[in-house]
């Protein structure tokens, strides 16, 4: 097997978050700041702690933020400068040279399943990582990378889960299979958003994941599922029938912004573990 150390990254971030609706009608769901940066930036940030340097964004006409705070803003840097605004200047810089970005449309949320197709290009013929735009994973090793190495001890399709509370299965991907190895299960099955009594385990899928870039033509056969969505899950049930897919217990914390508990419970844990530490218990007494 070839040792794969740098994979390019598809982030998809083009849904509708009508979840958080009247917050996400012109404010992007992964947008939504979490200390002191957006959603999508701690994104970013694991892929490129993970060594990736290319990364696609899949977003849509209405989501213009995002690519505004990754592309370079030609008119703020001169002011910056003019004004000796240095250390904002070289922030607002980092970012932009962080890594390659592109910006893929993707016309109508359909789905993941079909984010992830607006990709296929742009990934080519090599593995790549998907990172959902809303989900923020903080752990040690990195979600992303922690993935990447498993990749690399068999080269097949690998993904993360956590454990969630029986009620919530009905919000995620849920799935089951063999021990394989201590936190890795080999998948047998995998069914979006059960109800609690039809759940198969208690492990969820997270949102970060491997794929070898046959997954595309898996995905591609795929018709409108759950919610009339073209879903990643079921493209994923049918690479575990007809190949192999793995998942990895991620030993960390994974924060969905798409909901009010976690964007809250991300933003307090996050800037307690920032700068900003005392300024939040100071807010906190204070209540
Ligand atoms: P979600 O299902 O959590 O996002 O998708 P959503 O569809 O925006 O949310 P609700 O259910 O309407 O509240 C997870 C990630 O996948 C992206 C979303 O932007 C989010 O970051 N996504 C989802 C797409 O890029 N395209 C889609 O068609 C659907």
């Amino acid at each position: 097997n070839k040792i794969i150390r740098t994979m390019k990254a598809v982030i998809p971030a083009a849904g509708f978050g009508t979840r958080f609706l009247p917050l996400t009608k012109a404010q992007p769901k992964e947008m939504l700041p979490i200390v002191n940066k957006p959603t999508i930036q701690w994104v970013v940030e694991e892929a490129i702690d993970a060594g990736i340097t290319d990364i696609a964004i899949i977003t849509s006409k209405h989501k213009q933020a995002i690519e505004s705070h990754f592309r370079p803003m030609k008119g703020l840097e001169s002011t910056l400068a003019k004004t000796g605004k240095l250390r904002e200047l070289e922030k607002i810089k980092e970012i932009n040279k962080s890594a390659n970005f592109e910006f893929i449309i993707q016309d109508e949320p359909k789905g993941l399943g079909h984010a992830i197709l607006c990709a296929e290009k742009f990934v080519g013929d090599s593995p790549f990582v998907v990172l959902l735009g809303d989900t923020i994973c903080i752990g040690n090793p990195n979600c992303t990378r922690g993935l990447i190495d498993i990749y690399n001890l068999n080269g097949k399709s690998v993904f993360a889960v956590e454990k969630v509370e029986l009620e919530d299965t009905k919000r995620y991907g849920i799935v089951s299979g063999k021990e394989f190895e201590r936190d890795i299960l080999k998948i047998e099955y995998l069914v979006e958003k059960p109800n609690p009594e039809e759940a198969p385990s208690r492990l969820a899928i997270l949102g970060r994941y491997v794929f070898n870039p046959d997954f595309f033509e898996y995905q591609r056969n795929i018709t409108e599922g759950i919610g009339g969505e073209i879903q990643l899950t079921d493209a994923m049930q049918e690479l575990a029938q007809k190949d192999e897919l793995y998942s990895w217990t991620f030993p960390g914390k994974r924060y969905d912004i798409g909901t009010m508990k976690d964007w809250f419970q991300a933003h307090i844990q996050l800037s307690s573990k920032s700068e900003f530490s005392e300024l939040l218990d100071e807010v906190i007494d204070n209540l």
